[in-house]
């Protein structure tokens, strides 16, 4: 090829590509500086009760900033108008492990404004996802189902591979993942559980709500033998959750606790991580103005060292 050919080519190229972009922008508009909520958890550790009423381990912060997102912390003693008005400025929402009743407490009474606002959001195209992890999963089969069907499902500071399902191949949650990665997450240690309850696969199947809301993509056994659910997605809605916790793999070192680190591990992180930030740039919300957020932002907050007296290095206290 003489080189005024190839630049007739590489011209050409261009040309094709600089008319077919912006219409492939304008079908899939993405916002690159996502916010992410999260929603504070309630003190239940007497150990942690002089620092405040409401805390988030830092784990969790840096786990979705470590996909590319910035987080708000969400409290629970706002009016049902403001959580509305928040809702218009994040653009997802983590639901966060702890220890806090799934329905009377303030904790589950906010998650509720949210979730109902996400469903009605989703509907009406305006894409909103929520990820609940361990307790934050459970709560979100209480709000799908509409009842608590948890059970003992004890799985305490063990680290377990995920017995997963056919649904897990074809889901979006491991859409990305490499092949080798979702063998060893079947065989390794990559998943490390702290969970008393859960719900039971049976349950879960015999539940129409649960069945038609979700796919099941991985179950586990817990110390009592119950086979449990563990990893779900929502077949219509960008809801996700796991009864395990993919924070502590690379935000959590304390010795006594069983927090898988090896290179999967930490890989198996990052992708979720990356997956629902991913999920939250699909999302247009915007705060009104810059001044409006920055003062929402986590970055107003200062993390205190927690690892003398918890099991978390360092813990946010609202
Ligand atoms: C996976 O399922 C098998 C068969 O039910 C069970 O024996 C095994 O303990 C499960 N593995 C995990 C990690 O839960
Ligand atoms: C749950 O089951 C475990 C293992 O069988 C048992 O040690 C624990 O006491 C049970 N917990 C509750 C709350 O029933
Ligand atoms: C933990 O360490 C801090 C200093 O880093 C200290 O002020 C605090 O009293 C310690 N807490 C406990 C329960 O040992």
């Amino acid at each position: 090829m003489s080189n005024v050919a190839f630049s007739a080519f590489v011209c050409l190229f261009f040309v094709c590509c600089s008319r077919a972009m912006p219409t492939a922008l304008n079908q899939e508009a993405v916002n690159e500086r996502p916010v992410i909520g999260i929603l504070t958890q309630l003190v239940s550790d007497d150990v942690m009760k002089p620092f405040g009423r409401t805390y988030i381990p830092a784990s969790y912060v840096k786990y979705i900033e470590s996909g590319g997102s910035r987080v708000m912390p969400i409290r629970l003693t706002l009016t049902t108008a403001e959580y509305e008005n928040i809702f218009k400025k994040i653009n997802g929402l983590l639901f966060i492990g702890g220890a806090a009743d799934l329905e009377a407490s303030d904790y589950a009474r906010v998650a509720k404004i949210f979730y109902r606002l996400a469903l009605t959001a989703n509907n009406a195209g305006d894409f909103f996802p929520i990820w609940g992890t361990c307790m934050g999963m459970q709560l979100l089969t209480v709000l799908v189902a509409g009842e608590n069907l948890l059970a003992n499902t004890t799985a305490e500071n063990i680290a377990m591979p995920l017995n997963l399902t056919r649904e897990a191949h074809s889901s979006r949650m491991f859409q990305g993942f490499p092949d080798e990665l979702m063998k060893t997450l079947t065989q390794e240690p990559l998943t490390g559980n702290f969970h008393h309850y859960g719900v039971i696969v049976e349950t879960f199947q015999e539940n129409e709500k649960l069945q038609n809301f979700f796919s099941v993509l991985s179950t586990n056994v817990a110390e009592n033998g119950a086979h449990f659910v563990s990893t779900i997605e929502g077949k219509r809605y960008p809801f996700y959750g796991v009864q395990w916790h993919p924070e502590v793999n690379r935000f959590q070192w304390d010795k006594k606790l069983n927090f898988p680190h090896s290179p999967h591990a930490i890989q198996l992180s990052s992708l979720l991580a990356e997956f629902f930030v991913n999920e939250g740039r699909r999302s247009l919300h915007q705060f009104d103005n810059p001044e409006e957020e920055a003062s929402s932002l986590i970055y107003n907050y200062t993390p205190i060292y927690a690892g003398n007296f918890t099991g978390y290095e360092q813990l946010y206290f609202f």
